[in-house]
């Protein structure tokens, strides 16, 4: 049996909230996602509601409990507040992946399922990640309904105006572990998945005087474009963002996701439009940029007045741009990444700056501090 577990790539993440119709209007005002799917009572399911929602090949589920019935959610909610509860392979053949992922080391969730009505079908299948996070392994390719059985039609207000972010797909998907977890779950993803580590951020790698971090990349073997960066909190003589978000998120988990852009300008002038709010960077980093000579096709003065960061990596470069934490709590929050003239990995420059705008925003929260 070859080790191969069939990934084609990624399919929808779920987030597990406290309100699921506000968190798929705030997807499709800021993101300028599309609702089209929906599941709750009026489609047969008594105690949950989900949003389906679509921007290009980015796919989400938003999903809340409508009664205490629905344990998983309110456990899950109750212990992290509005998070991810799982993002998905698409595979080729679901037995295969989970059969494979389980003789590789996976903890199993769920077994394989198939799920059918008039549209036709869609199996799906579950391992455990971080605390209580999963990795489902799905195909939809049988199912011409929306989403998956279970789903009807948008019943209102779908129709929300935004302006167009040109959003594409999910380009990579962060977790924040404890200290000492970070070699654990990128073995585990390493091992169960078939994945390989490609980057290695080690101490003092990213870091202030005050804290730091460090971080891993997992990538799958099977298709370069599953990502995984993992982070964990170093020593430092004040607290790591890392620790503050094991602290708000109760545990281990999902800290962003990642979507990559063909033109990030346009995307950023949008989303700033659409209200979203972004960490932001010393005027002198680009002054910095300057002085570095980078070759880069974009006008600095522009990437400068929409805040966006660029750094060298390989051949190409990166420019990317970090919303605020989206919900309530410093746990959860968006990057937007569009990769030039074939850059592949993560700049330590924007991982650095990245680190340290959070901090300057820690500090604000007063959690810099034991
Ligand atoms: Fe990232």
């Amino acid at each position: 049996m070859s080790d191969r577990l069939g990934i084609l790539g990624y399919d929808y993440v779920e987030f597990y909230v406290g309100s699921a119709k506000m968190w798929a209007y705030w997807h499709a005002k800021a993101l300028g996602m599309v609702i089209t799917g929906y599941l709750g009572p009026e489609t047969g399911i008594k105690d949950k509601a989900s949003y389906y929602l679509e921007k290009n090949h980015y796919k989400l589920v938003i999903t809340s409990a409508l009664s205490p019935s629905a344990y998983d959610v309110n456990s899950f909610v109750t212990k992290h507040g509005d998070g991810v509860k799982q993002w998905s392979l698409k595979v080729k053949d679901v037995n295969t992946a989970f059969e494979q992922a389980l003789q590789n080391g996976a903890i199993p969730e769920r077994g394989p399922k198939k799920f059918e009505d008039e549209n036709g079908w869609i199996e799906e299948a579950a391992i455990k990640l971080y605390d209580d996070a999963e990795i489902v392994f799905i195909n939809r390719e049988n199912y011409n309904g929306i989403f998956k059985p279970g789903f009807g039609k948008p019943l209102q207000n779908i129709n929300i105006s935004a302006q167009e972010t040109g959003l594409q797909a999910v380009d990579h998907i962060v977790g924040n572990v404890r200290t000492n977890e970070m070699n654990l779950w990128a073995n585990y993803l390493n091992e169960s998945l078939n994945f390989e580590t490609f980057i290695n951020f080690g101490p003092g790698d990213i870091s202030t005087k005050y804290s730091a971090l460090l971080s891993k990349v997992v990538r799958s073997k099977e298709g370069a474009s599953v990502k995984n960066p993992i982070n964990e909190p170093y020593e430092g003589i004040k607290k790591s963002q890392i620790e503050e978000y094991i602290e708000v998120y109760n545990g281990s988990g999902i800290q962003h996701i990642a979507i990559a852009t063909p033109d990030i300008i346009k995307t950023i002038a949008a989303m700033r439009a659409n209200g979203v709010e972004f960490l932001t960077v010393p005027d002198n980093y680009y002054d910095s940029l300057k002085e570095r000579g980078l070759e880069v096709t974009e006008d600095i003065d522009e990437l400068k007045k929409y805040g966006i960061l660029c750094d060298t990596e390989g051949k190409g470069y990166l420019l990317q741009l970090f919303t605020k934490p989206i919900g309530d709590r410093a746990s959860f929050f968006y990057e937007i990444i569009q990769r030039r003239k074939g850059a592949q990995g993560f700049g330590q420059g924007n991982f650095q700056a990245l680190f340290e705008s959070i901090e300057r925003d820690q500090e604000l929260r007063g959690t810099l501090d034991r």
